[in-house]
């Protein structure tokens, strides 16, 4: 799938085949599960079903000869964010949409496909193309980490898929030597990348060394067994507060037994604590104290891609299992521009307030993940597959 995106020849088997894993994912589903939202910043998952189907009919059918929209109703209903576009249904009450049904969303969905579908061999509109699939990808992720905080708000902790989780092997921590410098960060504009990904720019990188994996369950036991929660020494004023306020004492997800063992709500339900797994589902305030409490701290976004990047240190790091939090604040790169037309809303307006993580996810659909993709979310988020990885100066 990699390759097909990245070749336009292939775009139409692409677009299938992208279109066709978001319906897989949603597959195990029923009605109802599609309807939940558990909060405002999750949606249901009909809503992303329906969502990233709008996205194509706005940004490439609206307004063609021969298109007939599905129901012109529906560019209220699952605009998401696009102010030039028009008002829109407001996002905390995604979930009050019991109508249109899940099954005339898959009607939707089919009549969009036909209409891009018969499009698609205009390469005038292939880059377009091209970026719903990626948006697409992007919603991929969201379902899974959507209706697992559905799931976890129902009593009865249902799995989204049978089967335990794998469990990982001890891996030991080795810590890489970095000798920064003048450093190329960024897209070099071969192939797709969004537009938050560029330009490729010349960052300073003083000498520091990265830990060659994420941290462990294991190693953040050891911070909660030390009091890590309630020890402010460790924590930014900002993460404090919020860990009082929400009573954290473990990442999301994290479940004690009656006898003290514990385990953590996954896609598969409720399994036993993988000691070796990494750490996952911890806000950017908890990364932060993790690593204040071990005496590091974490990577900036650019260390990060140097290390992951460079032919010296590359194959020593294992990443793509949890995305991993940076202490690189969500800023425009030196000399950013926005995408054209209706997509210039898609990431520059959103570069406040946020910290950029790299990586990629057990959750990130099959590629999707680039060494220059920079994800973002507020630095209290958890529901998110997010984990920590150190880094120290030389
Ligand atoms: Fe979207």
């Amino acid at each position: 799938m990699k390759a097909a995106l990245q070749h336009t020849a292939n775009l139409a088997q692409a677009y299938v085949e992208v279109r066709a894993y978001t319906e897989t994912l949603a597959g195990p589903l029923s009605p109802e599960d599609c309807q939940l939202q558990s909060m405002p910043d999750a949606s249901p998952v009909k809503w992303h079903l329906a969502h990233t189907s709008w996205f194509f009919e706005t940004v490439i059918l609206a307004g063609r000869a021969g298109y007939k929209p599905f129901d012109p109703h529906f560019a209220y209903l699952f605009n998401s964010y696009y102010e030039a576009l028009g008002p829109r249904h407001p996002r905390p009450r995604r979930g009050h949409l019991s109508r249109p049904s899940l099954e005339e969303v898959y009607a939707y969905r089919a009549h969009v496909d036909a209409a891009i579908l018969e499009v698609s061999s205009d390469e005038a509109l292939h880059g377009l193309i091209t970026l719903g699939l990626n948006h697409e990808q992007q919603h991929q992720e969201l379902i899974l980490t959507d209706i697992k905080h559905a799931f976890f708000s129902n009593p009865l902790l249902p799995a989204y898929r049978n089967g335990t989780n794998e469990s990982h092997a001890p891996e030991p921590l080795d810590v890489i030597s970095m000798a920064g410098g003048l450093t190329l960060v960024g897209h070099d504009g071969q192939g797709f990348a969004f537009d938050n990904e560029g330009p490729r720019h010349q960052s300073l990188l003083r000498p520091f060394r990265i830990a060659s994996r994420p941290v462990s369950n294991a190693e953040y036991r050891a911070f909660i067994a030390d009091g890590g929660y309630h020890r402010a020494e460790f924590w930014l004023s900002d993460g404090w507060a919020r860990a009082q306020e929400e009573h954290w004492e473990a990442p999301l997800y994290w479940l004690k037994d009656d006898d003290g063992s514990e385990s953590h709500f996954t896609l598969s339900g409720v399994q036993p604590l993988d000691p070796n797994a990494p750490v996952v589902h911890v806000s950017f305030y908890e990364a932060a104290a993790f690593a204040a409490w071990a005496g590091a701290r974490l990577p900036t976004e650019f260390e990060w891609e140097a290390a992951v990047t460079s032919d010296a240190s590359k194959h020593r790091l294992a990443h793509g299992q949890v995305w991993e939090w940076t202490r690189s604040a969500y800023d425009p790169y030196p000399g950013f521009k926005v995408f054209d037309g209706v997509a210039a809303e898609y990431n520059g307006k959103f570069m406040v307030g946020q910290m950029v993580l790299r990586g990629g996810s057990s959750a990130t659909p099959p590629g999707h993940m680039r060494p220059t993709y920079r994800n973002f979310f507020p630095p209290h988020a958890r529901w998110q597959f997010s984990g920590i990885r150190l880094a120290e100066d030389i």
